[in-house]
């Protein structure tokens, strides 16, 4: 399965619960977009996990065939999405060998994705962030060429990276074997909604995946402006946002854990922004 722009996708980490991605998979089966999600559409949903996640997809057959109310979810029907993370990003849950060689830092941590998820092929492996704020530096390309070869060898389909800036992505974009397919960054109204990143990942054919749209923005997202526009629409804010960011073409990551906030968050796509709302979002900040 492809993960182009205009998706919403949900987001698992080892911090939910096992009720709570149940709850999640729950919640989802039985809605109409579900079958979307089954026939490929474009209303898709996203399960992804860290490096060091526990498995949503091993959880996922066991509770649908319990609740009997949707046929076994299929791999394919799946985006799998995992990250490799330097130590400095990691806490006690190491899945490597802080001693190795960056090269077999990857190929445990990717192993142990695989393990975790339960599957052979990860749709999608990112490099959690870079080793330092401004740059690149030789662990960095390690790391990178790792994931190169882990991609050649067909068990990582796309890659990508994560948390970098313009300057990171434009030296790795000029020497990468393999380009990244997609960038995962916190996505701050101030800086235009990382506009320049965007502009960057759309002419060079990169998908953008924004995360924290609602967390790194409390203060654009108490804006009069947008509480108007929400109200033009009848949508809550958070909804707003979320549109807003599907149609500036982004991939767009919720963190939510709340089944009423991941209907509410999923509820976007029968709605459009009037013609300069999305300009005016957009400048909101930045
Ligand atoms: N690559 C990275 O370095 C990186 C870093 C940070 C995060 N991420 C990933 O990106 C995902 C999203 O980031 P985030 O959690 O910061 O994103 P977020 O969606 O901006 O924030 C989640 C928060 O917003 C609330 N929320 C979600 N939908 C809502 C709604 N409709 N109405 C009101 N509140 C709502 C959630 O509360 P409820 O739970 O109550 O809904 C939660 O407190 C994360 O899960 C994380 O895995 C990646």
């Amino acid at each position: 399965m492809v993960l182009p722009p205009g998706m919403v996708v949900f987001w698992f980490e080892f911090r939910s619960s096992q009720a709570v991605v149940q709850e999640i998979f729950r919640t989802l089966l039985l809605r109409p977009q579900a079958r979307a999600l089954r026939l490929g559409d474009r209303l898709l949903w996203l399960a992804c996990c860290t490096s060091r996640g526990r498995a949503p997809a091993a959880v996922c057959p066991a509770e649908q065939r319990k609740a009997n109310e949707a046929p076994p979810q299929r791999r394919e029907d799946l985006f799998l999405q995992s990250k490799f993370t330097f130590g400095q990003g990691q806490d006690h849950r190491l899945p490597y060998d802080p001693e190795a060689p960056v090269a077999a830092q990857v190929e445990q941590s990717f192993a142990s994705s695989l393990e975790h998820l339960g599957t052979g092929v990860i749709d999608s492996y990112l490099l959690h962030g870079p080793s330092q704020r401004a740059g690149l530096a030789p662990a960095d390309w390690e790391a990178w060429r790792a994931m190169e070869a882990i991609h050649q060898s067909g068990r990582a389909r796309l890659l990508g990276v994560s948390n970098f800036t313009l300057e990171q992505l434009r030296l790795l974009c000029e020497k990468a074997r393999v380009r990244p397919h997609f960038v995962q960054n916190r996505c701050h109204a101030a800086l235009g909604w990382d506009r320049r990143v965007r502009e960057f990942c759309a002419a060079n054919g990169l998908v953008y995946q924004g995360f924290s749209l609602l967390t790194a923005n409390r203060e654009a997202l108490a804006r009069p402006e947008l509480a108007r526009v929400a109200r033009r629409h009848g949508r809550t804010v958070a909804q707003v946002v979320f549109r807003f960011a599907l149609e500036v073409g982004m991939v767009v990551l919720t963190g939510t854990t709340d089944a009423g906030h991941m209907r509410e968050d999923l509820d976007v796509f029968d709605f459009r922004l009037d013609p300069g709302e999305a300009e005016r979002i957009e400048a909101l900040a930045g």
